[in-house]
């Protein structure tokens, strides 16, 4: 046990959490060859991973990691051989802050130009930092934020190539959202993208291994609209509409991020918006259940009866740093932690019914991608090492929704994670036949592994950890793919 677990009963310490928010400024190219266990040599293929990698420029720390230049990381396997290699996307304000080290762009949660609020006045000009998300799709390797549209990457290299319009999918910069899911069958990629305003305009897109459009539509649902994530079914794409309002004053008079003028409204509804993805003039339905902000959904299916099924992960209100506090002083116990709910869409009755899964603080949800859409047994998520309360995230929870039964890997005290990832074994049948990726920061090290859990057995030893030279800040999202480019 060691001494701050004695000192505050805590399966963390905050000073060892905040090491993983250190900025890693520089780009790593090598083979990895401190390795324990053995990489299965038919795990092939690529571990993509976006997140900040500065957290502060020019000295200066950002005022939220949200803000922070995307750096991208991949992790090759091969033959049972490692490679890592990590690049920051070259977006225009990487490179004109990296010129004059200093910022000069203004972050969406908070982070501002010196000088004060007359330097910021007015300024609205956001900083593409291509930071949240990044998949390969169509031949393309894409770096993904919310707002505008995707930077393309050299697979091989990480060298970014520029933006990209996805061979005209999109206009001029037009915004393109880090949360893609791919369907299964035909193998599609959905996506969508949000106007926000005094009424939301979503559009959205289907694509096909080629990188082809094959479907695209756009509706307008009253209000403004924070919306993060969406899933999807083989019938609908399904955004929850959570109870903020939007206060663009405190943004435009340079006091505040676009960002910390999203305002909760509790007590008010979340908002279930169901689109027939097909794109019919009706087929778009609304309904509500009881209030509560959602990032990120874990997936949803239809049921034979008709019924439409969500698994996400829901906050009690929206997690907010108070505007005076450094994001790595918040209080956890302040905050209410993220949980695991069930929601059941009758659209017959409209009527929702919801049920709580799993009251363990969790976020970052995977599962097998076969079954994206479709009714699933197991999911695999990120978690607090404690039962109760709110904390960083420090192991995989493994639930089986059939059983209910839940597997736990925790890598308290000293280790913190990343977003999971399912990776199925090729020509596997079992749900859970395959293995969960992950990035581990080690506090004790001060560096970043990248462990290989057996995804049938998550509790066990883990099948390899692969440790990194360095360290990698905590991330956002990735992906594999089982390409390899080297
Ligand atoms: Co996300």
């Amino acid at each position: 046990m060691v001494a701050s677990e004695i000192n505050t009963g805590k399966s963390y310490d905050r000073l060892d959490w905040q090491g993983g928010y250190l900025s890693q400024p520089n780009e790593y190219n090598y083979s990895v060859e401190n390795i324990e266990g053995e990489i299965p040599p038919e795990l092939e293929g690529t571990l993509f991973r976006n997140g900040p990698g500065l957290l502060d420029i020019g000295g200066v720390s950002i005022r939220h990691p949200f803000d922070g230049d995307g750096m991208v990381s991949a992790i090759t396997f091969q033959g049972g051989r490692v490679h890592y290699q990590n690049r920051f996307v070259g977006t225009e304000g990487y490179l004109q802050e990296k010129a004059e080290g200093k910022a000069m762009y203004r972050g969406v949660f908070g982070t501002q130009k010196p000088g004060g609020w007359l330097s910021n006045i007015f300024d609205t000009k956001l900083k593409n930092i291509a930071n949240t998300n990044i998949i390969y799709w169509g031949g393309k390797l894409l770096a993904l934020w919310e707002a505008a549209s995707p930077y393309r990457l050299n697979p091989a290299t990480l060298e970014t190539i520029g933006l990209d319009d996805l061979d005209g999918i999109l206009d001029t910069n037009e915004a393109f959202s880090a949360h893609p899911r791919i369907d299964p069958d035909p193998l599609t990629l959905v996506n969508f993208a949000l106007k926000p305003g005094l009424s939301t305009k979503i559009n959205l897109y289907e694509i096909d291994p080629s990188g082809k459009l094959t479907r695209r539509h756009s509706h307008t649902v009253p209000g403004f609209s924070f919306i993060h994530d969406f899933a999807i079914t083989p019938n609908y794409a399904i955004f929850f509409q959570n109870p903020v309002s939007f206060n663009p004053f405190p943004f435009l008079l340079g006091l505040r991020g676009a960002g910390e003028c999203v305002q909760y409204q509790p007590g008010q509804p979340t908002k279930i918006i169901l689109i027939g993805r097909d794109g019919s003039r009706d087929s778009m339905k609304i309904l509500e259940t009881p209030s509560g902000f959602v990032f990120h959904h874990a997936n949803a299916f239809e049921t034979p009866d008709g019924k439409i099924v969500i698994d996400s992960v829901c906050y009690e209100n929206l997690p907010q740093v108070e505007p005076e506090i450094d994001y790595k002083d918040v209080d956890f116990d302040k905050l209410s932690p993220g949980q695991l709910w069930r929601f059941r869409v009758d659209l017959t009755a409209s009527k929702v019914e919801r049920e709580l899964l799993e009251g363990r603080c969790c976020e970052f949800p995977t599962l097998n991608p076969e079954k994206v859409g479709r009714d699933y047994r197991y999911l695999y998520i990120g978690a607090a090492h404690d039962q109760t309360g709110n904390a960083p995230l420090q192991a995989v929870l493994k639930i089986d929704l059939e059983t209910g039964s839940r597997q736990l890997h925790s890598f308290a005290p000293k280790g913190y994670i990343s977003e999971p990832l399912f990776v199925p074994r090729a020509g596997s049948h079992d749900e859970d036949d395959g293995w969960v990726l992950l990035l581990v920061y080690d506090a004790k090290y001060h560096r970043s592994d990248v462990v290989i859990l057996d995804a049938k057995n998550i509790e066990g030893k883990p099948v390899a950890i692969v440790h990194l030279d360095h360290h990698i800040p905590y991330g956002l999202h990735g992906s594999w793919t089982p390409q390899v480019f080297l």
